[in-house]
């Protein structure tokens, strides 16, 4: 369902990544690992149309269609979503209003019906409804992140390490909700230390060490 072809990129002058391609199938869990700095969160920059791709033949093609540099807003349309490393949620906006905020490139209607259902997936969202982030823990305004990528009902899901910083509990109940929908046939990348969290879901492990892919 995805095709990474011949990506090279980085930043500025500074070369991150030479020549990554790989393939995921529908329902896979990929897991992309690496060590500090070998380019992880690139990769899921690059998909994402955040950085532009270098080289020429660089392709990314996704239920296949040509995605490559196609707008954020045009991404979370085509089912593709995004949570970096840094989780922004809005500090000033409580729980729901973040959710809403969220779906707001949709229907009101729909807006609202998409973030009952996240409710339905994660229900202690839904008790923490009201509170602004700063009353929140660290697991679950990271919840809250998880939750304001479930609205848009994505097929494939980049996850820029999921449970940095997120309790056990909090860290169940989002595996949990990676192992469901995988069960819907949703596709993950997730970049994460913390393997065992999830191993039993795992498909497919890419390593990449400074920005080459090993396998
Ligand atoms: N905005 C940026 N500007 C310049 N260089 C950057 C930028 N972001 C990342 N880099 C550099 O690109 C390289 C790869 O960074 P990246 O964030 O992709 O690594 P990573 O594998 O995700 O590392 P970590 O495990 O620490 O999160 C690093 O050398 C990093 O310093
Ligand atoms: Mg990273």
């Amino acid at each position: 369902m995805l095709k990474v072809a011949h990506i090279t990129t980085g930043y500025g002058k500074k070369q991150v990544l030479t020549d990554v391609s790989f393939e995921i199938g529908k329902g896979e869990i990929v897991l992309l690992t690496g060590g500090n700095g070998s380019g992880k969160s690139t990769v899921l920059k690059t998909i994402y149309g955040l950085l532009k791709i270098w080289s020429a033949e660089g392709k990314i093609i996704f239920e296949g269609e040509d995605i490559t540099a196609l707008p954020t807003a045009q991404m979370l349309r085509k089912g593709i979503a995004y949570m970096p490393q840094k989780k922004n949620v809005f500090e000033e906006f409580t729980v729901e209003e973040n959710l809403l905020t969220s779906a707001n490139i949709y229907t009101t209607a729909d807006a609202k019906e998409r973030v009952k259902k996240v409710y339905e997936t994660l229900p202690m969202l839904e008790t923490l409804r009201k509170r602004t982030p700063f009353h929140l823990s660290g697991g679950e305004k990271q919840l809250l992140a998880f939750g304001c990528l479930l609205v848009h009902k994505p097929k494939l899901v980049l996850l820029d390490e999921p449970f940095a910083g997120v309790d056990s509990q909090n860290s169940e109940i989002i595996a949990n909700s990676i192992a469901d929908l995988k069960k819907e046939n949703v596709t993950f990348i997730i970049v994460e230390h913390k393997k065992y969290l999830f191993e039993n879901q795992i498909d497919k492990v890419i390593e990449l060490e400074l920005g080459i892919i090993k396998n």
